[in-house]
């Protein structure tokens, strides 16, 4: 068939597998490229089907020879229906991997669930043994706690008071305000319980109880923080107290790994344009001036910049793995420069509908939008028939 992009509101509903396949493929190109990493040989990655945790998966196979399980939540296509992007990633990461002779496996469910937890659990069991890296990459918007049986949904909202500030709708490029109304206690609790780290904490409890973590194996989940531009809607709201509930669960974490020489981390990652960040009012003008600053700096990167970068020169030195005050791993060190945010601060007040196509990298913000469905994506032939079913070859 042939697949065009159907947009509904944040999402589109259509993916193109040869536009996903070659996204896939420049990102091993690009990992491969900037040479071997003396890295993790054994790796489960939790969300690794789109944005980071895919950076993750493919940072790991081709900068290091792991053999990687993959857990995502994706729709598969059926008959004149294309399934999700991160479907048509993994199908062609498994082909890239099987041909450079990697060992690459993936489940396919909900990562919260007890079912998906313990079929993860028997493929290490059967196949790995032991896995020396687990990366924590999940964006949800909701998530039943298998204890309780309830579930809880995260919201978008500041907290304490209600929010004012510009917006863009990238689709029409229109700047306008946009007045976000505050939280309840019960949101907080709710986006906590979706976004923090109990279910981390938990993978990492059953991980440990089978024994299934090699010795000094390390875990790392990914949080953001940015400037006080966005702090209202980001790291002072609902979403930033998960943030802070995750970042404490790597102490939580960390404790229970001493008997093994394990550790936890949280890496804070540069704001990106995934399928995650674009719902989130704001952040999109404010990522479509900070990519026109960045590149400008010749200092841009995307996922798998960033994730490369992690693996290379933060977690795999060979020495101590350097990180803030509270902890933390920083690779958003560039975005957070003074002088990129001082810039960005300044683009913020002159930005409007009119000034934003000059002022701002609206199109790089729709472009890498399109890219995450396999769309807009260099030598694709969006004219040539495409087949839609496409199967994931190591999918148990
Ligand atoms: P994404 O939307 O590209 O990827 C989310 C992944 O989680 C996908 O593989 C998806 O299949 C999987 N997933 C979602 N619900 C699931 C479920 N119930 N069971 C199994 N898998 C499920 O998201 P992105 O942006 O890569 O986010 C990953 C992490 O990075 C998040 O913690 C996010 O807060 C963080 N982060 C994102 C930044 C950004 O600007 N996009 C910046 C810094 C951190």
């Amino acid at each position: 068939m042939i697949i065009e992009p159907k947009m509904r509101g944040f999402i589109c509903l259509t993916s193109h597998p040869k536009g996903c396949e070659q996204n896939v493929v420049n990102q091993i190109n690009y990992v491969k490229s900037k040479g071997a990493i003396d890295g993790p040989k054994k790796v489960l990655v939790i969300g690794a089907s789109t944005g980071f945790g895919l950076a993750s998966r493919i940072t790991s196979a081709f900068g290091s020879n792991a053999s990687t399980i993959g857990v995502f939540f994706e729709k598969p296509p059926q008959p004149g229906k294309p399934g999700s992007p991160g479907w048509y990633n993994t199908a062609a990461f498994e082909k890239q991997a099987k041909q450079a002779g990697l060992y690459a496996k993936s489940i396919n469910g909900d990562a919260f669930s007890n079912e998906v937890k313990q079929k993860t659990i028997d493929l290490i069991k059967a196949d790995l043994g032991q896995i020396d890296l687990v990366i924590y990459s999940l964006a949800s918007p909701v998530r039943t706690n298998p204890k309780t049986g309830i579930t809880h949904r995260s919201v978008l909202k500041p907290i304490g008071n209600s929010f004012t500030n510009k917006t863009v709708d990238f689709h029409t490029g229109i700047v306008s305000n946009i007045t976000i109304e505050p939280c309840t206690p019960e949101d907080i609790e709710n986006t906590v319980a979706v976004m923090g780290g109990e279910d981390w904490d938990l993978w990492i409890e059953e991980l440990k109880k089978e024994n299934l973590l090699a010795p000094n194996a390390i875990t790392v989940a990914y949080s953001y923080i940015g400037p006080a531009l966005t702090e209202a809607v980001y790291r002072k709201g609902t979403i930033g107290r998960a943030k802070d509930h995750l970042e404490s669960t790597a102490a939580t974490i960390t404790d229970k790994l001493k008997d093994i020489g394990g550790k936890a981390y949280v890496s804070v990652n540069k704001a990106l344009v995934t399928q995650a960040s674009s719902a989130i009012p704001v952040i999109p003008l404010y990522i479509s001036l900070l990519y026109k600053v960045m590149k400008a700096e010749g200092i841009h990167e995307g996922c798998i910049e960033q994730i490369q970068r992690l693996f290379q020169a933060r977690l795999y030195t060979g020495s101590a793995v350097p990180t803030d005050a509270e902890g933390r791993i920083r690779i958003d060190d560039l975005e957070m420069r003074e002088d990129v945010q001082s810039k960005v601060a300044e683009l913020w007040k002159q930005a409007d509908t009119d000034t934003l196509p000059n002022i701002g990298d609206l199109k790089g913000y729709k472009n890498d939008f399109l890219n995450l469905f396999g769309f807009s994506v260099d030598k694709v032939d969006y004219l040539v028939d495409v087949n839609e079913n496409v199967d994931i070859e190591g999918l148990v």
